[in-house]
């Protein structure tokens, strides 16, 4: 079984114990409810480290009023149980007090990147996860990251809060997992009522309408975002929070795909709150 760490200072001296013994620290940071995509960043850890850390954190300052911060679907032992069964070393578990202890009052904002996309409905969200990835990363001290390129915004913030601080480790993107029918993997999709299920689905086939528009010669990025648009509102119980291609690297709207660019959209399925995307000219798996 994965070793369990509740202290931030335990764990600290955990990790300063690996790297005197020249170990190489991978960590998986995560708010638990572990699912495929969660597991397969960790064996992507397995295999890059000596020791894999992985975190369990639902970070209340990553969630703005009216969001599902106490709803957030939780189950501990489950989470210990898997996460052993594909080798982690340890589990950081840390409660809200310690992270965050009454006068807490520093925060990371990494500006520019933060701002489009999901920074547009969600403005505190980047701020929280940039902050608690910092105070991560200083606890766990990994020679590497490893993050989900489902949340596409969320790897380009913490690569260039990284670059830009000078952090001494290395974030890894690793491709989004997903369901047998193309549904993005996500602990949120446990929300879902079954009636919406089929229309969670709209998001994944929206994105190979993109990809095959862009396959076919078209570089107008208003014609994919219509043709994606008007497919997902097809769909009943959707409501579409944006469909934007940007660059992928400043996340910047683009109106021609020239560079390297991403189509990215965040949909209200129901009662979650959805997101995918697609990076144009990479393979894309969906039935
Ligand atoms: O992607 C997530 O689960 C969270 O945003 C993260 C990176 C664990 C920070 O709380």
């Amino acid at each position: 079984m994965a070793e369990i760490a509740r202290d931030n200072k335990q764990m600290q001296k955990l990790a300063e114990e690996l790297r005197l013994a020249g170990k190489r620290i991978a960590f998986v940071p995560t708010m638990g409810y572990l699912h495929e995509g969660h597991l397969n960043l960790m064996r992507e850890g397995r295999r890059r480290a000596d020791n894999l850390v992985i975190s369990i954190f639902v970070n209340p300052t990553q969630f703005g009023p009216g969001e599902d911060f106490e709803k957030y679907p939780r189950d501990f032992e489950r989470d210990e149980r898997l996460a052993s069964e594909v080798g982690v070393d340890t589990i950081f578990y840390p409660d809200a007090t310690s992270m965050y202890p009454p006068g807490y009052q520093t925060y990371v904002t990494v500006e520019e990147v933060s701002r489009n996309l999901c920074g547009r409905s969600r403005p505190i969200h980047f701020r929280g996860v940039a902050t608690v990835c910092t105070k991560l990363f200083n606890i766990v001290k990994p020679h590497e990251a490893i993050f989900g390129k489902k949340d596409f915004q969320q790897l380009v913030v913490i690569k260039r809060m990284v670059k830009d601080l000078n952090m001494d480790l290395e974030i890894v993107g690793v491709n989004t997992t997903r369901e047998a029918d193309g549904l993005a993997m996500s602990s949120r999709n446990s929300y879902l009522e079954p009636e919406e299920r089929n229309s969670a689905l709209s998001l994944s086939r929206g994105l190979k309408i993109a990809k095959e528009l862009y396959d076919r010669g078209e570089r107008d990025a208003s014609v994919i975002i219509k043709a994606v648009r008007d497919f997902i509102a097809g769909h009943e119980h959707t409501d579409i929070d944006y469909v934007k291609i940007c660059d992928t690297e400043t996340l910047k709207d683009v109106e021609k795909i020239e560079g390297e660019s991403v189509v990215a959209l965040a949909v209200r399925v129901g009662r979650p709150r959805l997101i995918d995307n697609y990076v144009f000219g990479e393979p894309l798996d969906i039935p």
